[in-house]
């Protein structure tokens, strides 16, 4: 499921999409952390806000973990939620056609 909101983006469904993505992360475990993983992608917008970044990096932190939502990044247990899953470049490719450069 998880893979499938983040499937065949378009500037028409882009932003349904995440919205529809934050509201299974924000209320799905995430390995047994304190926060979910949809909370720590708003906290990293928070902490970026509060130390005065500019909308894009606002942005940019908000969204920085959405590529664990794309093809076959997304963790299963705490071993596979790795750098190594190329999470940030997956993410990067699937948003890069609908958001400026700066995010
Ligand atoms: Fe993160």
């Amino acid at each position: 499921m998880k893979k499938a909101l983040l499937a065949d983006l378009t500037s028409e469904n882009v932003i349904d999409r995440i919205e529809a993505l934050f509201e299974v992360i924000m209320t799905s475990s995430y390995l047994g952390e304190p926060v979910t993983i949809g909370e720590h992608m708003l906290q990293a917008a928070a902490c970026a806000r509060r130390d005065g970044a500019g909308e894009a990096l606002v942005a940019a932190a908000l969204l920085h973990d959405v590529g664990y939502y794309v093809d076959a990044c997304s963790p299963t247990t705490k071993t596979s939620w790795s750098p190594s899953k190329r999470h940030d470049r997956a993410g990067a490719r699937a948003l890069a056609p609908f958001f400026p450069r700066g995010v």
